[in-house]
């Protein structure tokens, strides 16, 4: 039997908020995971946050917030990203876990144990921003050779990873591995990189320099260096040390996927790390490219600049998954751009997808009453079109075994537009026209069919889209797998289609480029209208809650005062509602609050929330839901 197929993003740093770069590593590794789904394979997708060391200890003191505090904040914003953009994660990790915490000092303890990591006086240059120490011949300039910055010059006694005893260890397994590092430019350069000796490594940060930190098991003045702690994660989440069994089932990984900034901590310290540890190095650790504006590297600032919850708005997620998939080479850098994007999706997704699923949907109900017809001997354009969609089908699985999901997508769009040629060939409108139903029914079924199995290819991207095109032809089974590509016929007349909305309304460039940069009028008078920026209103989280109590305040005429159910817990709440509502029309009644309102005190009661009531000529009503949702449902 299989392991499950073991899969990660690099843990994201907190001390800003999710951009275009991490967006695209986590939809890319969302997406292979699904393509393994839909081989019928067992996954386990782990992502997280990398939450110690200076950066993120910089990033909470400039908002006057604990580190804590600030992780706290920050991973709120990861994770409702992640949900916004459909990622469907097995794990998520926070490198201040306990588990993991206590993971880094196991491994710490164990190392120190066998004399792999010794005490020494370090004297060395120090990039702060990158959280790098440099040696002398390193810098470039005297600055920082990633990012070109001052160095400040230290000599200190710390601890250090004998990594340099490894390093001929390394190179041989890389040799004898051609798939341990891809994409092949990445291993060539990480095998450049080992001709010249490599140091061991500098694991710690004296406490008075930096706190915030897994403490070293053998000296409490000190804390583990962000990267050895953080880059634990991969073997501390499934397990190790406490859990051996799930731990073994799960390990090694078969990709760390990370951009090509991070390779070298993946593909040295990394397997040098484990060898040390006596554990299996994964399987496979692949870097892409990164998304570039111009000439530069998409980050903080120039990431912040693509407004990613407004994309979603106006094109839905699906739209944007499909979007930095299908563009991006993996290996390669790519230019982001709102143009590239539309053209994109206006092209593949409205005009080709879109079009051929509103074509056979529209025909079979304007036909056959809404029924998938049975259809009748296949001629040479059917039979065209089943060895084109099994040889689809064929082909993407070979693409993404390979790691080019963008060819992948090419491949479904082909068959896409083979959809629609055989459609212009065969004319169904005109055979309606004529009368001819049998003939008809034969075009429509072969046509949805092709169709079907076109929503399997395209499902790892856009999962929400192809869920729709399976709903629309009456598909019932929940499992989506690939095999079913290659069994043709699968479809069941009889279905009972169903119609709806474009599934990629066109985007109109000229209306849509104002908006996302921001230059639109509307946005101009917004400002004069007060109005609410979406990102800003999907911060307030609101759920469906029961009302368990609720009683008078003694102290205020106007306020009730509740205790309310939200699924995961009770809380209190103060309403102004006693003019409208006895205690006891309340009780019971389920109602809309929001949940992550700061706890206020209001005439000496703390409210934490607020519900949510609508007022009409001077009368006030609770907004409840249409129906009966269990307490704790999230309001979308
Ligand atoms: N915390 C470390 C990783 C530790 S893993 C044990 C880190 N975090 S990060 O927040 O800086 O995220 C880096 C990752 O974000 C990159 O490796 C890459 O996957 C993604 N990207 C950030 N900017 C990017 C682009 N402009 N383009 C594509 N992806 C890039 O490094």
């Amino acid at each position: 039997m299989h392991k499950p197929f073991y899969i990660t993003t690099p843990l994201y740093y907190v001390n800003d908020n999710p951009h275009v770069g991490h967006a695209y590593t986590t939809v890319l590794v969302d997406s292979i995971a699904r393509f393994q789904k839909i081989k019928d394979r067992e996954v386990f997708f782990l992502t997280g946050t990398d939450e110690h060391g200076q950066k993120v200890f910089e990033a909470a003191g400039a908002k006057d917030r604990t580190p804590q505090e600030h992780c706290d904040l920050y991973v709120e914003n990861f994770k409702s990203f992640w949900e916004k953009l459909g990622i469907e994660y097995d794990h998520f990790i926070r490198t201040t876990d306990e588990h993991h915490y206590n993971a880094v000092q196991h491994a710490l303890k164990l190392l120190w144990d066998s004399e792999e990591i010794y005490q020494d006086n370090y004297v060395g240059w120090y990039c702060t921003p990158c959280e790098r120490f440099w040696t002398e011949k390193d810098l470039k300039d005297g600055k920082c050779p990633d990012c070109g910055r001052p160095v400040e010059k230290l000599v200190e006694k710390n601890y250090f990873f004998r990594m340099s005893k490894y390093q001929d260890w390394l190179i041989d397994h890389i040799k004898s591995n051609p798939d341990f590092i891809q994409p092949e430019s990445r291993r060539n350069e990480i095998l450049g990189f080992l001709k010249s000796p490599i140091n061991d490594l500098c694991i710690s940060r004296p406490k008075e320099r930096l706190s915030w930190g897994v403490e070293l098991p053998f000296d409490k003045d000190y804390v583990c260096y962000v990267w050895f702690d953080a880059l634990l994660n991969y073997i501390s989440a499934p397990g190790w040390p406490d859990h051996p069994d799930r731990f073994e089932h799960l390990w090694p990984a078969d990709f760390h996927v990370v951009g090509k900034d991070i390779i070298t901590t993946h593909a040295v310290y990394w397997p040098i790390m484990l060898k040390a540890l006596g554990i299996d190095p994964p399987e496979s650790i692949f870097a892409h490219g990164w998304w570039m504006v111009e000439e530069a590297k998409m980050g903080k600032s120039l990431g912040n600049a693509v407004p990613i919850p407004k994309i979603i708005n106006l094109f839905g997620k699906d739209a944007f998954r499909y979007y930095l998939i299908a563009e991006k080479v993996m290996a390669l850098d790519t230019q982001f751009g709102f143009d590239s994007m539309i053209r994109r999706i206006n092209n593949d997704l409205a005009n080709d997808l879109g079009n051929a699923v509103r074509r056979v949907i529209g025909l079979i109900h304007q036909n056959f009453k809404g029924i998938i017809p049975e259809p009748d001997d296949a001629t040479e354009l059917e039979i065209a079109l089943r060895e084109s969609a099994i040889d689809a089908t064929e082909e993407v699985n070979r693409e993404v075994s390979n790691m080019r999901l963008s060819k992948a997508m090419e491949v479904a769009n082909r068959l896409v537009r083979e959809i629609n040629r055989y459609l212009e060939n065969t004319a169904p409108w005109n055979l309606a026209k004529e009368g001819k139903y049998e003939r008809l029914a034969t075009v429509l079924y072969n046509a949805a069919e092709a169709l079907r199995i076109a929503s399997i290819l395209y499902w790892p991207v856009i999962p929400d889209s192809c869920n729709d095109i399976r709903f629309r032809l009456g598909i019932q089974e929940d499992k989506i797998l690939l095999a079913n590509g290659r069994d043709w016929g699968m479809l069941e007349s009889g279905n009972k289609i169903a119609t709806g909305k474009p599934l990629f309304p066109r985007i109109d460039e000229k209306k849509v480029i104002p908006i996302l940069k921001g230059e639109d009028k509307e946005e101009k008078t917004d400002k004069g209208k007060n109005l609410v920026d979406i990102e800003d209103f999907f911060k307030a989280k609101l759920v469906v809650a029961q009302v368990l109590e609720c009683v008078p305040a003694k102290n205020a005429d106007k306020l009730l005062l509740l205790k309310i159910d939200i699924g995961k817990e009770t809380r209190k709440l103060v309403a102004g509602l006693a003019k409208w509502y006895t205690p006891e029309e309340l009780i019971g009644k389920k109602i809309i609050v929001i949940e992550n309102l700061k706890p206020a005190k209001i005439r000496g009661h703390v409210s934490e929330g607020m519900l949510l009531a609508a007022e009409h000529n001077g009368k006030v009503k609770v907004l409840t839901p249409d129906e009966d949702l269990p307490a704790g449902s999230k309001i979308r």
